[in-house]
């Protein structure tokens, strides 16, 4: 095959930032998803319905001229999160979700939560209205390996809050291992998940075989060969609980090529190509428009997009880096040939 045609894509967990990244990324997202879930975690956190509509216009303002995409909001789930706050988000047409992050998980996530039963009754709120729950499933603390965080997670808390809230919508982000992909198979239709394209690419070798690599560093951190492969035949496998979710997270390079880098892979520029090499090696482009067009709205209970958008088969090298002022990000993929390519 050498053209393909989709639906067009969305983009259920991205993380866009704000000031100069901002206006680089969001140019890249735009070009290829109609629509994204935008993540909270800025510095400060998007905490209420009004900095979740303030951060939507800087994003509608540093859109190309003549784009059509449309910006997701979420919220930030904090202890100081108030029910009268859910139900104004659930009201919102622009705000489509709340963001658990358990303290101290990832980047920007120190105004997370730290024992979840402080915050079940803000989750009855939102099973009641019908806004769904966005997790980073990982457990935090030092006594659990870095490795087993998503799988401990996954077998303790995540168990409790579908068993205490069973008509919670809830989306388990970015799902790095088999017992993740297992959880979310036998889980009721109130429960989906994303899948990044690193993950769907990598094992963990290429973090740290040959050399310590920290552009493919992100969290949850890439896991063994046998979960990638698990999350191959999740995404592939036409159920709609799998859905694209690129967790594409721009850093600087400056700030991941450090002795502390920070987590994220910047994947945004190029993801529904990456996306397709994965189906295409997997033997599988006929259910990529499943996964990246179709079942995320269904899942979200938004309409699905009309337009299309084609790939064809061509390589192209990826840029080493992406300008932001004077400084750069670093893509995944840096300097490596894509065998797809958006059509413009
Ligand atoms: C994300 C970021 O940089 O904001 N980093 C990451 O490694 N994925 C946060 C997140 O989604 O965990
Ligand atoms: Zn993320």
């Amino acid at each position: 095959m050498n053209k393909l045609t989709l639906i067009q894509p969305d983009d259920w967990h991205l993380h866009v930032r704000n000031g100069a990244i901002l206006k680089t990324v969001i140019a890249h997202t735009a070009k290829q998803f109609a629509r994204a879930i935008i993540m909270p975690n800025l510095n400060p956190p998007v905490l209420t319905v009004g900095q979740a509509m303030d951060y939507r216009s800087e994003i509608m303002q540093a859109l190309p001229a003549n784009s059509n995409f449309n910006p997701l909001m979420t919220l930030y789930l904090t202890n100081r999160l108030t029910e009268d706050e859910v139900k104004k988000a659930s009201k919102s047409e622009y705000v489509h979700a709340i963001k658990l992050y358990p303290a101290g998980a990832t980047t920007n996530s120190d105004s997370g939560v730290n024992d979840f039963k402080d915050i079940y009754p803000i989750l009855e709120t939102m099973e009641k209205v019908d806004l769904p729950l966005l997790i980073h499933g990982e457990v935090t603390g030092n006594d659990c390996d870095i490795f087993d965080r998503e799988k401990v997670f996954v077998e303790s808390s995540l168990n409790d809050i579908v068993k205490r809230f069973p008509n919670l919508r809830i989306v388990v982000e970015h799902v790095t291992t088999k017992e993740a992909v297992d959880f979310v198979l036998t889980a009721s239709d109130k429960i989906a998940a994303t899948i990044t394209p690193q993950h769907l690419m990598f094992n963990r070798n290429a973090i740290l075989a040959g050399g310590i690599r920290p552009h493919h560093y992100c969290l949850p951190i890439i896991k063994r060969e046998h979960h990638r492969k698990a999350l191959v035949e999740a995404a592939i496998s036409g159920n709609p609980k799998f859905f694209l979710g690129t967790d594409s997270a721009p850093h600087l390079t400056g700030a991941k090529e450090s002795s502390c880098g920070c987590a994220g892979c910047y994947s945004a520029y190029g993801a529904i190509e990456l996306y397709a090499e994965v189906f295409e090696q997997a033997g599988a482009l006929d259910k990529l428009e499943g996964f990246a067009s179709l079942y995320g709205a269904d899942f979200y209970q938004l309409t699905r997009n009309i337009k299309t958008i084609t790939l064809q088969k061509q390589n192209w090298t990826v840029p080493a880096s992406y300008q932001v002022d004077d400084k750069t990000i670093t893509p995944l993929k840096s300097s490596e040939v894509i065998g797809w390519k958006l059509a413009s």
